[in-house]
């Protein structure tokens, strides 16, 4: 009997501050009875009365959301919401789930509150995320951070520039800082430009002689094992069967479609599949003819990039 006076006493303080912070504001989160959000409690704290987990709540700056532990009358500080972990919400009768109402910090917004993955905060912040600078954790299974601007979901794989030269093996190197899958990459020039020979005119990612067409590249990025995977191999040209070129038919160029020679920026198509990767693997930036070691001798200069990744 106590107890069910009790419970009906909760409700109704429920449905009062419910109704009251409906005439503040149109959008609210109330509490959602019988539902918790498992596994994200960074604090626990027993009250006497549920409301003053919106206090307690209030008073931590990582607070997303909580549980209220109906019999324990125990509030479970989270540091997630509901909407950026849907897969641990989970029905519990015993408990209650509530989403902070005022002031709650945009998840990956601060270095206190990291976020596992730029998704992650999509999800928690829903579809209007500005672009900025985010906290990020360099992999889900340890708490190095690091903090990047984000256009949308890129994410950058390098720390100092990656640099590639265009003979002699000069490729650039880099490792992936976390696992994902990764469906498309993109490199922003930071300096230097490469020449194919004496003759024609620099560029940052290709070759301008007149064999190669208008407009053709040579940037490659493969894993440590040399593979192409950024244009995969299947996009990648040769010259026709009968070429006297030294690179005969050996795959090794790609036509990038409204990118120039100068372009700041080169972002690969696509992966219709995306692709795996993970934390520290090796990754490789190869300038075509040096990848296919073929007509390289006349070769000059390097270009260093940034590198960024779209994890899934
Ligand atoms: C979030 O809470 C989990 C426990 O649920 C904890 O392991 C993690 O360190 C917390 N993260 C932050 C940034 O407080």
């Amino acid at each position: 009997m106590k107890t069910f006076l009790w419970l009906s006493l909760v409700v109704e303080i429920f449905q009062i501050s419910f109704s009251e912070a409906i005439d503040r504001c149109h959008s609210v989160e109330y509490s959602v009875f019988g539902m918790f959000l498992k596994g994200h409690t960074f604090k626990t704290a027993k009250v006497g009365l549920p409301e003053e987990c919106y206090f307690k709540c209030q008073d931590e700056f990582t607070c997303q959301s909580y549980n209220y532990f109906i019999s324990e009358k125990v509030c479970e500080l989270n540091n997630r919401t509901r909407e950026a972990r849907p897969e641990d919400f989970l029905p519990d009768r015993s408990r209650f789930y509530i989403k902070r109402l005022s002031d709650r910090v945009p998840l990956g917004s601060s270095q206190e509150l990291p976020a596992e993955s730029c998704s992650e905060i999509k999800a928690s912040e829903g579809k209007d995320m500005a672009d900025g600078d985010f906290w990020i954790y360099s992999d889900g299974t340890d708490h190095a951070i690091f903090s990047q601007k984000i256009p949308g979901n890129w994410q950058k794989m390098n720390t100092d520039p990656v640099c590639f030269g265009a003979r002699d093996n000069q490729h650039g190197t880099f490792h992936v800082p976390k696992s994902g899958q990764i469906k498309a990459m993109k490199l922003i020039h930071r300096s230097g430009s490469i020449r194919c020979n004496r003759v024609d005119e620099p560029s940052y990612w290709g070759c301008r002689y007149s064999l190669y067409g208008n407009n053709y590249f040579m940037t490659i990025i493969t894993n440590g094992n040399k593979k192409s995977l950024f244009p995969p191999l299947e996009n990648l040209m040769a010259f026709k069967s009968g070429s006297n070129h030294q690179c005969g038919s050996k795959k090794h160029f790609y036509n990038p479609f409204g990118v120039g020679h100068k372009s700041k920026e080169l972002e690969f198509s696509h992966l219709v599949d995306p692709l795996s990767v993970s934390r520290k693997e090796e990754l490789q930036i190869w300038y075509g003819q040096d990848w296919m070691d073929c007509s390289e001798s006349k070769n000059t200069g390097q270009t260093c990039v940034d590198v960024f990744a779209w994890y899934v």
